[in-house]
Parts: structure tokens; sequence; C-alpha cells
């Protein structure tokens, strides 16, 4: 999506936001609409969410999108692509999902009036099957990964007459995305950070708070500085991006076998992969990947002495920012955004699993 930048170029354009968003429903994301597209939002009171301040680590803000409907960043993409869905009269639409794109398309197809035919392996988190199925949605639970979810929309979507709201296989998505970078640069006093951790699969956020950089910068709207350092950070069980960083590839090879409690990570073959290689390389930044038991290790240290229950996915980042203090590449005054893209609630399931923590079995027999 292109937009005409030039009238809401300075201080004064960048004011109104706050104004506007004192307008419903013109809240949460929507304050940004004057750089999105113009259309009648379908909203479940997505954006605009905490960026909440370590209380150890004084560099550090977690962007706490847990908050969002559906517990989950996805709420966003799919916020404006079924804003569009709506505005173009598309009535059926099909998305393969690691889990909470599922959960976010189902809830904001629901909110419209739109069918929503979903595909998604059939060992997500219980949360993601539980709300899918409770917003009406159609759920294939698929033997397989994205992967074969996403050949399988492929294959029936034309037979079908559904309409593929697929990572980056249409614009708006990334639209909705975008916004995480306007908000961190407006939530940090409309400056840049030094880092941004970014949790990734199929790396729309990332792409996206690139292109709002850029926008930003056209607009005249963030303090003149560098642009952050993305830091890409995957599970060692599912690291396509990584591998391909770290061997200096432009494009990631297919990872056979992914497999990690962090399940919005299972990606094994993100179809943006050349993009956000390119942007991890042009921003200074790096991909990392680290084991399961690391990513829980830091997921419990979080929540005992922060409050904050990350997603296994957000807790990468958390693993991957204690790496980089330790090799020296940041340092702790290094102000930095740590992205945890959804709620720990929603994958009680998986992380009771991963701790051995069961129900304690029915209470003593009655008499
Ligand atoms: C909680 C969570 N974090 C991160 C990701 C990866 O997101 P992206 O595909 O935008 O890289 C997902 C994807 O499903 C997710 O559910």
């Amino acid at each position: 999506m292109r937009y005409d930048l030039t009238p809401l170029r300075g201080a004064a354009a960048r004011q109104e936001i706050a104004r506007a968003a004192a307008d419903s429903p013109w809240t949460g994301l929507w304050r940004y609409r004057s750089v999105l597209p113009d259309v009648a939002p379908v909203t479940l009171g997505e954006g605009w969410t905490p960026m909440l301040h370590s209380r150890r680590y004084p560099g550090v803000y977690v962007k706490e999108e847990g908050a969002n409907p559906t517990g989950s960043f996805k709420a966003r993409g799919l916020a404006l692509g079924v804003s569009m869905a709506r505005h173009y009269g598309l009535k059926k639409l099909a998305v393969p999902s690691a889990g909470n794109a599922a959960g976010a398309l189902a809830a904001y197809a629901a909110a419209a009036g739109i069918e929503a035919n979903i595909f998604m392996p059939k060992d997500v988190p219980f949360a993601n099957y539980v709300e899918a199925t409770m917003y009406g949605a159609k759920v294939t639970l698929v033997d397989g990964l994205i992967s074969d979810c996403g050949r399988m929309v492929a294959e029936q979507k034309e037979k079908e007459g559904w309409f593929d709201i697929s990572t980056l296989k249409e614009p708006f998505r990334i639209e909705g995305k975008k916004t995480m970078g306007y908000e961190l640069v407006e939530q940090l006093g409309w400056a840049y950070p030094a880092a941004v951790f970014y949790p990734t699969g199929g790396g729309v956020g990332l792409i996206g708070m690139w292109k709002a950089f850029g926008e930003l910068e056209e607009l005249g709207w963030v303090k003149p500085g560098k642009r952050p350092k993305m830091i890409a950070v995957q599970s060692a069980g599912c690291a396509p991006v990584t591998r391909a960083f770290e061997e200096g590839e432009k494009a990631s090879q297919m990872w056979t076998n992914a497999a990690t409690f962090a399940s919005g990570l299972r990606v094994p073959k993100p179809y943006g992969d050349y993009i956000m290689l390119e942007i991890l390389r042009e921003s200074g930044g790096l991909a990392l990947s680290f084991a399961d038991n690391q990513i829980l290790a830091s997921l419990e240290d979080w929540a005992r002495n922060e409050g904050i229950f990350l997603s296994p996915e957000g807790a990468t980042a958390t693993v991957a920012y204690d790496h980089l203090l330790k090799t020296g590449f940041l340092k702790p005054e290094d102000r930095v955004v740590l992205f945890n893209t959804g709620a720990g609630l929603k994958y009680t399931d998986v992380t009771a699993e991963a701790v051995g923590l069961r129900r304690l079995s029915q209470s003593s027999p009655r008499h």
C-alpha cells in the first residue's frame, strides 16, 4: 500500500492522531487511520497496547501484544484484512494458521458477518481450537504444519469460492501490523529504540514495522536517528530464518521436522523470508534461535519476577535479550523493545505440560 503522505508531513498532522483517538471508533490502532486504507473499520478494540518498562532491566520495554482482542498481535493484521474484505464485499475467507491467526480471523469474520475457513495443525494450543470454533469458523485440524495447511487452502479455494487471506498474499495484514512500528515510536516519545526483538514466523510484523519506519521518516514524525537493529528470534526447533541469516543466504530453505512449543514460530519456510533477511541485514540486526528449555526458563523467570506471563514466542525475545547483553552486542542502557506477541494464558495446556503441572485428581471419595 502506498499513500500520498505529503499533506500529513510535520508535527501538526502528528498531533491530530491523539485528538482523533478520543473520537470512537478511531481508537486503538485506528488512531493512525490517516496512514491506513480509508475504510469503515471492523474493530474489536485492537492496538494501542501497553509498553511495559521492565522492573529489572532499565533499557527494556515489553510491548504487550497479549492485550489485543483474541490475545495476540494477529488481531492487528486481521482487523485490517477483514475490514477490507467487507469493504470489497467478500463473503468467504480462508487461512492457514499456526493458531493465533485462526482465532483472530474467526473473531473478526464473526464481527463482519463473513464466513471463515480455517486450516491449522491438529496440535495447536487448545485455546486456538476452542476460540475459532466458538466464533463459528469452519475449522479443519490438519495432521501437519502450516505449510501443509497452506497447500490445502490453495487446492480448495477456487472450487469453494474462498478468498485466501494468508500471510503476505494480500496487502492489508501488513498495514495492520505496521501500526506496531507507529505505536512503539510514539510510545517512546516519537524516537527510535536501539533494537526491536521480534519472535519470527512468517515475519509480517517485522516487514510491517520496517515499512512504518520508512513512512515515519517521510512524514517527519520520528526524531532524526538511526533505525533500530531488527532482531528476529526463533526456536531452535524451527529456525529457517536464523539458518539462512547465518549462512549469508538471500532466502531460507524448508526446515524439516519443525517442532517447538512456541507454536506460532512453527513456520518451516516463510513466504517473505527474502524480505525479512534484507531488513535484518540493512538494520545491522541479527537472527537468533534458542532451545525450548531456555525459552521456558525465561518464561518462568518473567512470570515470577515481573508479573508478565509471556507467550512462548514472547519468551524467545527475552532469552535473546539476555544473550545479547552477555555478548556485548547490546549495553544495559540501550533502549530496546521486546515484543510479547501473545498472551501466556493462550498456552495453558502447552505450558502446563512443559513444566509438568497437573491438576490434582478428583477430591477424596465421598461416603
Ligand atoms: C504469538 C505469536 N508470535 C509470533 C508469531 C509469528 O508471527 P509472524 O508470522 O508475523 O512472524 C505468531 C504466528 O502465529 C504467533 O502466534
